[in-house]
């Protein structure tokens, strides 16, 4: 039985993840052996309790085969306290430095880009999570006179950078293309980029089969939009990586079907969660997109071995697009728990529903 750990969150958060259970409450019925406990850690829970999460909170997690998350943010604590705690906290307690990032297009008419075809579009991106701008590392002295100063440190280790080099060319060297591209700033930030550099020619120099680029990052944004076909693994700093994420999600149809998984290969710990955020001014109004959670739980019971199943939902998903049964932002006009009952029905009966434009 594999357990996982569910944590709604926020905002539209709880909204998605219950449709990502519905599907996976469909593959319990068919036998997959799945258990799942729900964990209340929100702004609310935050506000109310005083903290993000009880004593010992994190560790309980740790002890489930995965952690589903739906999303935090909420004008009620501004400065992300919680999230800080539950998530980034889970990212380093974890050390789940692996943040893959999918961005595949599950339609053509979904990119703003023209004349694209699925093809053109299909790569993945391989996001440093534990380290660079994300380790707190600063502070604001003299804070709220004129004389105020804001430092936030950035940070690479060796160890750091290499483990999520080698991790990006080993799926690189399993793909068709066996193509990459490292994006860093090393032109600007010269110590953190010259780590970066350096350790990848290293790493590069052990996979010979793979094609490897370096692109600066202020680059890469441009190719993502003018060339994205060119692209099969693109690996990155931490911040970098958020932020290139949204652009490529922006490519394939949105937010609405960006899932993600936040991993420690060698210690089989994972957190899957889409990329999107709480999205507050879309939430209580049934609006938002249940894909990308629902294919960030694909993401996971395939990390928990299931990859037929895991194939299965992804085409599910794709039925729907296909069929146009989505929610607005995808231009269609089914509500989040509709979009997720398609979902479910493309699952249990594949081939109807449009399942065979998939
Ligand atoms: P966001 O991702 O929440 O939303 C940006 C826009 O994307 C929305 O206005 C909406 O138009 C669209 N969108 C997002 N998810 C969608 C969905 N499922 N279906 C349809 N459209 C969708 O980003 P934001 O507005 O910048 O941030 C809101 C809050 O979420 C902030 O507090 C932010 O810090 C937080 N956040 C949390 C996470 C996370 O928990 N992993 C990720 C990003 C942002
Ligand atoms: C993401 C989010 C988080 C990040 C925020 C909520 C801290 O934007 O997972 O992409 O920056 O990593
Ligand atoms: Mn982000």
């Amino acid at each position: 039985m594999k357990r996982i750990a569910l944590i709604p969150g926020d905002g539209i958060g709880p909204e998605v993840t219950s449709q990502a259970i519905k599907v996976l409450q469909v593959l319990r019925e068919e036998g997959l052996p799945l258990a799942w406990e729900e964990f209340p850690y929100s702004a609310t829970y935050y506000l109310t309790e005083g903290r993000a999460l009880p004593e010992g909170g994190l560790e309980a997690l740790g002890a489930f085969d995965a952690i589903f998350v739906g999303a935090f943010g909420d004008p009620g604590v501004p400065d992300m306290a919680h999230a800080k705690e539950i998530l980034l906290g889970a990212r380093r307690n974890f050390d789940l430095y692996v943040n893959e990032r999918p961005v595949r297009l599950l339609h053509e008419r979904l990119t703003p880009l023209k004349g694209l075809s699925r093809t053109d579009l299909d790569f993945v991106i391989f996001r440093e999570n534990t380290e660079g701008a994300y380790v707190g590392a600063g502070g604001l002295f003299k804070a709220g006179t004129p004389d105020e100063v804001a430092l936030q440190g950035a940070l690479a280790t060796r160890k750091g950078v290499e483990r999520i080099l080698r991790r990006a060319f080993e799926r690189a060297s399993m793909l068709p293309r066996k193509r990459l591209h490292m994006a860093d700033k090393h032109n600007a930030l010269e110590f953190i980029g010259n780590l970066w550099y350096r350790t990848f020619r290293e790493v590069a120099a052990d996979f010979p089969e793979v094609q490897a680029d370096h692109i600066f990052i202020d680059t890469l944004c441009h190719d993502l939009v003018r060339d994205p076909a060119k692209f099969e693994v693109i690996v990155t700093s931490n911040l970098f990586g958020d932020m290139i994420s949204d652009l490529g999600a922006a490519l394939v149809g949105g937010l609405g079907v960006a899932p993600s998984a936040n991993v420690n290969p060698e210690a089989r710990r994972g957190l899957f969660e889409p990329v999107h955020g709480s999205a507050p001014p879309m939430a209580g109004r049934d609006l938002a997109n249940p894909l990308a959670a629902c294919l960030s739980a694909s993401m996971m019971i395939d990390f928990l071995g299931f990859s037929p199943e895991a194939r299965r939902v992804e085409r599910a998903v794709r039925a729907c697009v296909a069929s146009g049964q989505v929610t607005p932002d995808l231009g269609g006009n089914l509500g989040t728990g509709e979009a997720g009952d398609a979902v479910c029905r493309g699952l249990r009966y594949p081939g109807r529903d449009g399942a065979e434009w998939a």
